[in-house]
């Protein structure tokens, strides 16, 4: 019998939505209130008789319309909370009426279920193949008084312990609503005591997404950007775990949301200990208004449980994100290994220049030559030409086309960097039209790193932004862009909204960026994209949807990258990550470690080289060679292989991780101690994801090993000496 992914008990009103490996149940509660009962490990025999408790609690008062005392939205978990309603927990949504009421409840109305899996219009979100992957449940809610519906979609994806979902607000009254809230998730977790800590991603430029994990506490805890992008500040995404969730064991819940803006993760654990959790866009600075007829498509939220602790999470999230958000031509390509040239030169480079990265690069093995910042408009710094996207006339002999052409005569692939979102007021473009710019007019607007936004959310800026990148990209046989964003947003002011519609200004933005993002991928399918964000400012699934890879951070440092490659591990593939070697000492921290570290730690990501190979010693370009040549033959594993975190570098001096191929057969271990001391401890670190039975033979030593004795002897961490040393055991099935 062909197994039924969502099914609806019309006797209980269950919902249940199950796959092998989840569960997913909500139920349709009196008077049409929507209850949550419960997400995780799939209940295969289920009977749908449980129902929730209730009790009469002071100042929790009755659901409106009943009159049973027992029966309060203030305690009831619900799958998506009114305002209004005697629910004083946040609300999921706040909608505004004509007569000035944010009153709202919202009960069951209907409901349909789909094969497959519905398109976000406009939107980035996880996609099917066919529609035998998924199935889609909607629930239609309606306010109890106005023909204002609330459809909530969760689709189940078959083969993956995956629930997706987003909520569509349709307008039917005869009159303008405002959205000043609107979730696009929520789910009320009842106290079962399975789920009391979180874990999120805050950072900073240069430090992001670090691993935070704290208890979930009475009150309300919030995890947001107000940013305009998702922020190297607080990443768009959570992990809801057990106290004793570990990388191995235990449960978790791991939430993205797939957007590039401002973003909100609440948790309000209530008078009962139940929590509350919401995520979606921040209602910060945003509302949204409707006229009659009109519908609001929030953002898309993932959902992936494991009950094998956070590598279980992760593995999931990596897969989904890699196989059904990432898309185009290179979604599964092994990447090319490049050198990019921002710091070897920085600004300060001419054709001969280039030309010599570009021979060393060859000759050591080097994939492929990205061009950064400083080819356009007049640019020798960072104070002017954003906006003016055709060559700075002079600074290369040949122009882009000779250093494309270079490069390609090399054998070599080429790339070039772009920043498409911002303006600097010492521009052309600002000349003819400084209305582009963000901002309120006849007010200063702040500038960051001397550059202002452009409104992308108007159609006109973002057609004269796409003329002119299309123009370098027709011309110029390009392989590669970098597209970067190095500013947050201010002055979110529209010259295009109404007085009343200014709260539109960040999302209209992003969606304009998404717009803008569509076009270009569609248009030139064979380039390779990388998202940037003054590094990792917009690492996000919104980004991924457009770019299967984006530089995580600025930083380049190979002991700080230890802490930002295993946190971004936590909710992003690493086929997403690049990770270059820089020169020492390094430019962000002034350390100094050795080629070999910078290498073993970068060859954990997509590999390349960010410095001036021409000034290497001949010792070191043997290095490089030698490098180059280990990624290679390592680089599947690493880029499409499963991922494990070993040994934590936010618990202590040694961190470790591994990847192992689909088949098992292959593996590869990356460990770091951090620092040296006179007297160590010896240590060891347990392997994962083998085959018990298999013999591996690591490939330097020789050595033999069956995967049960490397799972749970462990191997030895080498006896390092010195700060700052690495290793990499690959092994190999015999
Ligand atoms: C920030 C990026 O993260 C760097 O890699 C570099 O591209 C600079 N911008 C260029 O301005």
């Amino acid at each position: 019998m062909k197994q039924s992914y969502v099914e609806f008990d019309k006797d209980t009103e269950v919902f249940h939505l199950r796959n092998n490996e989840i569960s997913y149940i909500l139920k349709v509660e009196e008077d049409g209130v929507l209850n949550h009962l419960y997400f995780g490990k799939a209940i295969q025999h289920y009977s749908g008789n449980k129902t929730y408790l209730r009790r009469d609690r002071g100042f929790s008062g009755n659901v409106p319309g009943n009159a049973e005392r027992a029966y309060s939205k203030d305690t009831l978990p619900q799958e998506y909370s009114s305002h209004g309603s005697m629910d004083y927990r946040l609300p999921a949504t706040i909608i505004r009426r004509e007569n000035g009421s944010n009153l709202h409840d919202f009960r069951f109305s209907d409901y349909r279920i789909e094969a497959g899996k519905p398109e976000l219009e406009g939107l980035p979100h996880s996609y099917v193949r066919n529609e035998e992957e998924s199935t889609t449940l909607i629930v239609i809610l309606k306010d109890r008084d106005q023909e204002i519906y609330l459809e909530l979609a969760y689709t189940i994806y078959h083969e993956r312990p995956v629930i997706t979902r987003s909520v569509k607000v349709l307008n039917r009254t005869r009159e303008s609503i405002v959205l000043e809230k609107i979730a696009s998730m929520q789910t009320d977790l009842t106290n079962s005591g399975i789920y009391d800590e979180v874990i999120s991603l805050p950072g900073a430029h240069l430090r992001e997404r670090q691993i935070h994990r704290e208890p979930i506490h009475s009150g309300i805890q919030s995890f947001e950007s107000r940013r305009g992008a998702s922020s190297h500040h607080m990443n768009s995404f959570i992990a809801l775990v057990n106290h004793d969730t570990n990388e191995i064991s235990g449960p978790a819940i791991g939430i993205h949301l797939v957007y590039s803006g401002n973003h909100a993760f609440q948790l309000e654990k209530d008078q009962i200990d139940q929590v509350r959790v919401l995520a979606g866009i921040n209602d910060y600075n945003f509302s949204w208004s409707l006229s009659p007829g009109e519908v609001f498509q929030t953002p898309e939220v993932i959902m992936a449980y494991s009950d094998q602790g956070l590598n279980g999470m992760s593995g999931s999230l990596h897969h989904l994100l890699r196989e059904r958000v990432a898309r185009g031509m290179h979604q599964f390509k092994e990447r090319p290994i490049l050198v990019n040239n921002w710091e070897a030169t920085y600004f300060d480079f001419d054709s001969q220049k280039i030309e010599q990265i570009v021979d060393e690069a060859a000759e050591l093995g080097i994939e492929m030559f990205v061009l950064d910042d400083g080819w356009f408009g007049h640019r020798d710094s960072d104070n002017s030409s954003l906006g003016d996207w055709f060559e700075y006339e002079g600074k290369l002999k040949n122009g882009i086309k000779g250093i494309a052409d270079y490069v390609h005569q090399k054998g070599m692939q080429f790339g070039l960097w772009f920043e498409p979102e911002m303006i600097s007021i010492d521009s052309q473009l600002y000349k003819e039209h400084p209305d582009y710019l963000m901002q309120e007019p006849n007010r200063t607007p702040s500038a960051s790193r001397d550059q202002h936004l452009l409104d992308m959310g108007r159609q006109e800026v973002r057609q004269a932004i796409e003329k002119q990148l299309c123009a370098i990209l027709d011309e110029i046989p390009i392989d590669y862009v970098k597209w970067d964003m190095n500013r947050s947003l201010s002055d979110v002011y529209s010259i295009q909204c109404s007085a009343e519609n200014q709260g539109e200004t960040a999302h209209r933005h992003i969606l304009g960026v998404y717009e803008l993002l569509e076009h270009l991928v569609n248009r030139y399918p064979k380039i390779l994209w990388e998202g940037c964000s003054g590094g990792g400012g917009r690492f996000d699934a919104g980004f991924l949807y457009y770019m299967p890879q984006s530089w995580p951070t600025d930083n380049t440092d190979a002991v700080e990258r230890l802490k930002i490659q295993y946190g971004t591990s936590l909710a992003y593939p690493i086929s997403s990550m690049t990770a270059h070697v820089s020169a020492v000492p390094n430019h962000q921290t002034g350390r100094i470690t050795s080629l070999k570290t910078r290498g073993d730690v970068a060859m954990s990501g997509v590999f390349g080289y960010e410095l001036d190979l021409t000034e290497m010693t001949e010792k070191e370009k043997v290095i490089v060679k030698e490098q180059v040549q280990q990624y290679q033959a390592i680089r599947p594993l690493v880029q499409f292989g499963e991922f494990y975190r070993l040994n934590s570098p936010f618990e202590g001096n040694l961190t470790a991780w591994m990847f192992v191929s689909p088949d098992k057969t292959e593996a590869l271990v990356m460990m770091a101690r951090t620092l040296a001391s006179a007297q160590p401890v010896f240590h060891e670190v347990f392997l994962t994801g083998l085959e018990t039975t298999a013999r591996y033979q690591e490939q330097k030593t020789g050595q033999f090993y069956f995967g049960d004795e490397l799972m749970t002897l462990g191997v030895n961490v080498p006896d390092f000496y010195g700060d700052f040393q690495t290793t990499l055991l690959h092994l190999k099935k015999v």
